[in-house]
């Protein structure tokens, strides 16, 4: 059980951040008639799924430099303490949030901008939010402690950010009418196909690199290079294993069963290519 009462907007669980906590509904609502640019890219995806990872690559790729720190823009919609900042930043901004597609700036849907949604396998998010949820100071008043119980919750969309069933057929949907401005990644195939996934979104951003300079982006950006940039930084905790399949550590053969249960009756029609990986180790 967790000790505090969700925090929710017509049933949506959200964050303890400070915003959502001042006022959320106002909140959600700044963010849907947030003023956008044309050239403004949006890196949205359900908790867990690897933003951090995307947010690491995407503003390099964008300006062309290797060394580019993300957090002189710091730009998470939900968590920003005041969104006029965005006002004053250069372009091109990229912006980040684990909303639902239809909470997401109407202007940027209408200006067909740039969105870039990454997907993974929901066991291995299961047991990353687990982890990360029961420390962040943000959340873990609002979450179980107990893994079977937090499983449960996760499957029946009691998390932050509700189910993540409900966000993959949405997002795939918004993808099927709008091909050309949603780029659809996976988080298992940036980690087993590094080179070709940095082709797809370097050329989804329109701007041309060489094999070489997404390979250096690439490997500036793996696992073990953030980890040890983020050391001792408020970060750290999001970097944990960064692994495809740790779930495998984790479920029971009973939970894994659920799961799999689950997922098949809600993503049964969907043509997504998520790694599910249905065998467990136990
Ligand atoms: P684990 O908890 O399994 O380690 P998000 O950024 O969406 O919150 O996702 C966090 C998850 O992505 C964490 O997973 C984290 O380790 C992983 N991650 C972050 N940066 C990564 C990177 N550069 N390469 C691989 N995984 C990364």
């Amino acid at each position: 059980m967790a000790t505090k009462e969700k925090l929710r907007v017509d049933g949506l669980v959200l964050p303890g951040f400070s915003p959502l906590l001042a006022d959320a509904r106002k909140r959600l609502l700044d963010i849907e008639n947030l003023p956008m640019r044309k050239d403004d890219v949006l890196i949205s995806s359900y908790p867990k799924s690897g933003n951090h990872w995307m947010n690491e690559i995407v503003p390099r790729l964008l300006n062309s430099m290797l060394d580019f720190d993300h957090r002189l823009n710091y730009t998470f919609l939900e968590f920003m303490p005041d969104l006029m900042d965005l006002q004053v930043m250069p372009s091109p901004r990229v912006m980040t949030s684990h909303l639902p597609y239809q909470c997401l700036p109407k202007e940027h849907i209408t200006n067909r901008g740039k969105m870039i949604h990454i997907i993974r396998n929901p066991k291995d998010i299961a047991v990353s939010a687990f982890y990360h949820f029961n420390i962040d100071p943000t959340v873990k008043d609002y979450v179980c402690p107990e893994w079977s119980e937090f499983l449960d919750d996760f499957l029946h969309g009691e998390i932050c950010y509700g189910s993540w069933f409900d966000r993959e057929l949405e997002w795939e949907k918004a993808a099927l009418v709008n091909p050309e401005n949603i780029l659809i990644l996976y988080y298992e195939e940036l980690k087993i196909n590094g080179l070709q996934t940095m082709r797809s979104l370097s050329d989804f951003l329109g701007i041309p690199h060489s094999s070489k300079f997404l390979q250096d982006v690439y490997e500036k950006c793996s696992f073990d290079e953030v980890q040890k940039r983020k050391m001792g930084t408020d970060d750290e905790y999001i970097y944990r294993k960064g692994m495809v399949d740790d779930w495998k550590s984790r479920f029971t053969i009973a939970q894994n069963e659920k799961t799999n249960h689950v997922f098949n009756e809600r993503m049964g029609d969907s043509k997504l290519r998520i790694r599910m990986n249905t065998s467990g180790k136990h």
